[in-house]
């Protein structure tokens, strides 16, 4: 059986003491998840190195919201490989649609920190989604074809596990929409983002394991429905990964579906 993947994603939302507090509750209360669920918690960067003494000796992971694609080097402002990895982190979230949004952060931008991310030796979670305009629009398979376009290049490499995490634009809970989306359809582009990463890597791919994440509004009341979805190998959690008894919900649906043995696809 293959763990599920939970991750909380703090996003800008918590001071290093804060963080510091809620990283040691979750890793109190989810020392019990550990077979079924691999908890990884995402601070800012100004928190990892408090995050990452809280989460010593646990069996959670600590995963960072961005990188620079360099190990080191002279980019003020900027933060490398080689710092986060000097901080425990093995995991990184790229691509992320604030992001992408905000920020303006390119495909082209992503893929390189996506690759650098392999070689520093963390696993990248490649955020994909698309808007509510393109949804409408009849688009959704062509973005998220362009999004995991960069996959195109991996090769010769030694990945054991491949993230991806369907995060529908219109579904995270700041962007105002108000739509949730629903645990059958995540499946369905679950089941057609595994099947196109497979054709773009499949020749390739000597892994373990392709993980696919939902992200989007997930909280204690919905996370059982995704959670039983087979597609579904794990969420990306934002809003509701900041209060401990919501993101141990989350995780703990997770947990249930695994030992129901709710087969995950990989
Ligand atoms: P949300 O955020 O869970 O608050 O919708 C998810 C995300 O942006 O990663």
């Amino acid at each position: 059986m293959h763990k599920r993947l939970v991750i909380g994603n703090w996003k800008m939302q918590l001071t290093p003491p804060e963080s510091a507090v809620l990283a040691r509750a979750v890793v109190h209360e989810a020392a019990g998840l550990a077979d079924t669920v691999q908890v990884v918690l995402c601070p800012s960067f100004t928190s990892l190195d408090c995050v990452s003494a809280s989460l010593a000796g646990s069996s959670l992971a600590l995963g960072a919201q961005d990188v620079f694609p360099a190990a080191k080097g002279p980019f003020t402002g900027m933060i490398g490989f080689d710092e986060l990895r000097a901080l425990g982190v093995s995991y990184l979230l790229l691509g992320h649609s604030e992001r992408r949004r905000v920020l303006g952060e390119t495909d082209e931008e992503i893929g390189k920190k996506f690759h650098g991310a392999i070689a520093a030796g963390c696993v990248p979670v490649l955020c994909v989604g698309e808007t509510a305009a393109e949804r409408a629009a009849g688009r959704r398979e062509f973005v998220l074809e362009r999004q995991l376009g960069i996959l195109a290049g991996l090769s010769d490499v030694s990945l054991k596990e491949l993230c991806i995490a369907y995060e529908p634009v219109w579904a995270i809970s700041t962007s105002g929409s108000g739509i949730v989306c629903s645990p059958k359809e995540a499946a369905l582009v679950h089941q057609w983002i595994r099947e196109a990463v497979m054709r773009l890597v499949g020749a390739v791919w000597t892994g373990e394991r392709i993980a696919v994440l939902y992200g989007g509004s997930v909280d204690e009341k919905n996370a059982g429905a995704f959670a039983s979805e087979k597609a579904i190998n794990g969420a990306l959690v934002g809003g509701a990964s900041l209060r401990k008894e919501s993101f141990l919900a989350i995780a703990t649906a997770f947990a249930e579906a695994a030992s129901r043995k709710v087969p995950a696809l990989s």
